[in-house]
């Protein structure tokens, strides 16, 4: 069995080994670093995360090259990331305008952002990003194609 091999725990008659079993596997995905949710209304959304769950922004920013600008909300150990686009031609006005608002995409962190795109390439996965690159915050990140991810656009981020 290869490390990456996770053992079917029905192939075993004893369950607590199979429990056990996991544990030789070293996951790649470390935390749910955020998710993602676009808006249309940037300061309406802070607002109402705020008003309704006391949820705080802790980080704001644009990030010109991918036309949007987000707040980060945090929630845990994780965020709950607003974007809203910053041009009319970016990808995140694009997804707005045939999709509406909602659900944009997961944010999974990663020990080594350039490790986990190449498992993503060594499965056949299709990748948005051929090498990992600067992300929001200082982190480095690389985006999965959702067409290779069961229609989830996935980011995996090194913080
Ligand atoms: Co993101």
């Amino acid at each position: 069995m290869s490390p990456l091999q996770v053992r079917n725990p029905f192939d075993n008659e004893d369950a607590e080994q199979a429990g056990s079993a996991s544990a030789q596997v070293d996951p790649l995905l470390v935390e749910i670093d955020h998710v993602a949710i676009a808006v249309r209304d940037l300061g309406a959304a802070i607002d109402f995360y705020r008003d309704t769950f006391g949820a705080l922004v802790e980080h704001r920013e644009i990030v010109e090259d991918d036309g949007v600008e987000e707040a980060l909300l945090r929630v845990a150990e994780s965020y709950i990331q607003l974007l809203t686009p910053t041009r009319d031609d970016s990808p995140v006005a694009r997804f707005l305008d045939s999709r509406g608002e909602g659900l944009h995409h997961i944010g999974y962190r990663v020990a080594d952002c350039a490790v986990a795109l190449q498992a993503v390439k060594d499965h056949g996965g299709r990748v948005i990003d051929e090498a990992p690159r600067p992300g929001s915050r200082g982190t480095t990140v690389a985006f999965v194609h959702p067409k290779a991810a069961f229609g989830t656009l996935i980011e995996l981020v090194e913080v």
